[in-house]
């Protein structure tokens, strides 16, 4: 099959500058939207052409249309509803035949819109019919059952600036940049290739293959908008994308960077993703096994057969005019210490293969283990493993919870100094009474303060569990949902560790160090947790500790033990 290529520009929906200017005046008078990221990644391709013929957020027409058989309302094959969802409170305020502005979340003017339609969306129809189920486990269905608004606006843009970037501006392309490029080079032929993960040694490897079967230039088109939760963060990504550039021939390959806000939609979204790259000048398109797949379903299966991408794709590649280049698994045959596409292999028997799952290299990377140079590059693994330190090395946070006079105070201070003592990363000490002092100060022990309080020290925590540094926590911390919640925001970068400091409210009244119990008692000091107030005894925590026969120092060595037996710290 023969796919021209046609680098004249497509069209964008950008008004002259001028233009521009004089509409960023007259908006200042509209109903503003300020944009979601999801939806400034949209409108910044629907703008720049990546996301032609479309001319603005669908209408109902076209959102029917697309939903039901991936064609807009004239019959033109596009697979994704692209929707600008509002609130009910919001659409209740735009009329329609109404022109409104469309701002990013600084507040910066990126376009208006006209307002065409209005109207509220079957969600599970279109969970079922775009993403095959309306199950929460998809991502966008997640996205759209839990984060979309429930009315969708339709109506022409009229773009007035790009999003702006800070961050590898001069990776970044517009679908006529990138054309103008190849036809600078006079790259008639460009195989691209999408990825929303880190390149090892064999996709470039396959990569390579692709472009030299097709015998066409090769683009590296990561996507830097939006992805699967949970994946490495973009700047890492681009990081080791550099370092893999070099190892293409010279004058082959280029990398362009994809502010699109990926869906997980399988093969819907392989053939969204081809057309994109129509749009920005490729004429080859890498399908691989299980394309954007959004992972297992509710039921622990997987939402879409690992072919399928590839059969739907290769069903509409002429009328879409971009070929599809199947992705060769490649793997390592270590006797002949090369990379070899998997179905050609004919003396499987007698050769040892290597593979390397990415279960199993997120666990050498948090482990500080061998990432052997067969799988991966050098100057990928050292980016890898700034991103994902070993355990050993990453920030942690040790909270403590208990009565007041438990001994979290004087246990939290041994455990500061032990760590201290080890050395190796930063440690501060959030204690109770230090917390309340300077960080609290306005606050008093309402059950609505106490939560205020915790919050405030769990997100200090977090900040420093990020930066790679330890958080001890000495707080009462009395309700369990609280702490929970503390715990959720530590986990997002680091270990949490809760130790309860199991002290018996009776022995914290007979020790009452600071002489608050008999204040409480005699009603002078209200809501005192124990007393008058209550304490959710922890369920599950990490540790818990003794301390009424057992030595403030015996405590906090149990914590290093503990914090040994994570990996957080080596003994
Ligand atoms: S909370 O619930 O986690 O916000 O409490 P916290 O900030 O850890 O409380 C710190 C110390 O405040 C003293 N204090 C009280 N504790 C409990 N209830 C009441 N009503 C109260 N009023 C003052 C108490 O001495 C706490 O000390 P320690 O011993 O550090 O836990």
């Amino acid at each position: 099959m023969k796919m021209s290529q046609d680098l004249a520009p497509i069209p964008e929906l950008y008004v002259s500058y001028e233009s521009a200017q004089k509409l960023k005046v007259e908006a200042a008078d509209l109903i503003s939207l300020d944009l979601t990221p999801r939806q400034v990644c949209d409108l910044e391709l629907l703008m720049n052409g990546g996301f032609n013929p479309l001319k603005g957020f669908l209408s109902e027409a076209d959102y029917n249309g697309v939903v039901d058989n991936m064609r807009m309302a004239d019959g033109t094959l596009w697979p994704m509803p692209i929707n600008l969802d509002v609130s009910q409170t919001v659409s209740d305020t735009v009329k329609i035949g109404q022109d409104i502005a469309l701002r990013d979340q600084e507040g910066v003017i990126l376009a208006t819109m006209t307002v065409t339609d209005k109207w509220v969306p079957n969600k599970s129809h279109e969970a079922t019919m775009v993403f095959g189920a309306d199950d929460q486990a998809h991502p966008a269905v997640n996205y759209l059952r839990n984060t979309a608004g429930s009315v969708y606006l339709g109506g022409p843009i009229t773009g007035i600036q790009q999003p702006i970037h800070y961050d590898f501006r001069g990776r970044r392309d517009t679908p006529n940049e990138l054309r103008a490029y190849f036809r600078k080079l006079g790259w008639r032929k460009v195989v691209a290739f999408q990825t929303r993960n880190p390149l090892h040694r064999a996709h470039q490897e396959l990569t390579f293959r692709a472009a030299k079967e097709a015998q066409a230039n090769l683009l590296i088109h990561p996507v830097v908008g939006m992805t699967k939760p949970g994946d490495i963060d973009h700047f890492t990504r681009v990081r080791c994308y550099e370092a893999v550039l070099d190892q293409y021939p010279s004058a082959t390959t280029t990398m362009s960077l994809l502010n699109l806000a990926m869906r997980m939609a399988g093969p819907r979204e392989a053939v969204w993703h081809g057309l994109i790259r129509k749009n920005h000048g490729c004429t080859h398109f890498i399908v691989g096994r299980d394309h954007a797949g959004p992972g297992k379903n509710s039921a622990g299966e997987d939402f879409y057969g690992p072919y399928d991408a590839q059969d739907l794709f290769r069903e509409h590649q002429v009328e879409m005019g971009i070929e599809m280049v199947d992705f060769k698994q490649m793997v390592y045959v270590q006797d002949r210490a090369q990379y070899e596409p998997a179905d050609e292999i004919t003396d499987k028997e007698n050769v040892t293969i290597l593979n390397i799952s990415g279960t199993e290299l997120r666990r050498r990377l948090s482990e500080g283990l061998e990432i052997p140079e067969w799988f991966s590059f050098p100057a990928v693994v050292e980016e890898l493993r700034k991103t994902r330190p070993p355990r050993a090395k990453q920030g942690f946070t040790v909270f403590f919870t208990g009565f007041s006079g438990s001994g979290k105070s004087t246990i939290a201070n041994a455990l500061l100094v032990k760590l201290m003592e080890m050395g190796g990363r930063p440690v501060t000490l959030l204690d109770g009474d230090i917390v309340r002092k300077n960080l609290s100060s306005e606050l008093g022990f309402s059950k609505e303060h106490r939560d205020l309080n915790i919050r405030r020290i769990g997100y200090v925590a977090s900040e420093i569990t990020k930066n790679g540094g330890i958080a001890i926590c000495a707080p009462i911390a009395p309700y369990a949902t609280t702490r929970r919640a503390v715990r959720e925001d530590v986990q997002e970068f680091g270990a949490f560790i809760e130790v309860h400091v199991a002290t018996s409210i009776e022995e914290c009244e007979r020790r009452d160090r600071k002489g608050l119990y008999k204040l409480a008692r005699e009603g002078k000091i209200k809501e005192f947790t124990g007393i008058s107030d209550p304490y959710d005894v922890p369920q599950n925590p990490e540790l818990s500790l003794e301390t009424e026969s057992v030595p403030v120092d015996n405590c906090a060595h149990q914590v290093i033990l503990k914090l040994e037996s994570l990996g957080l710290i080596k003994g």
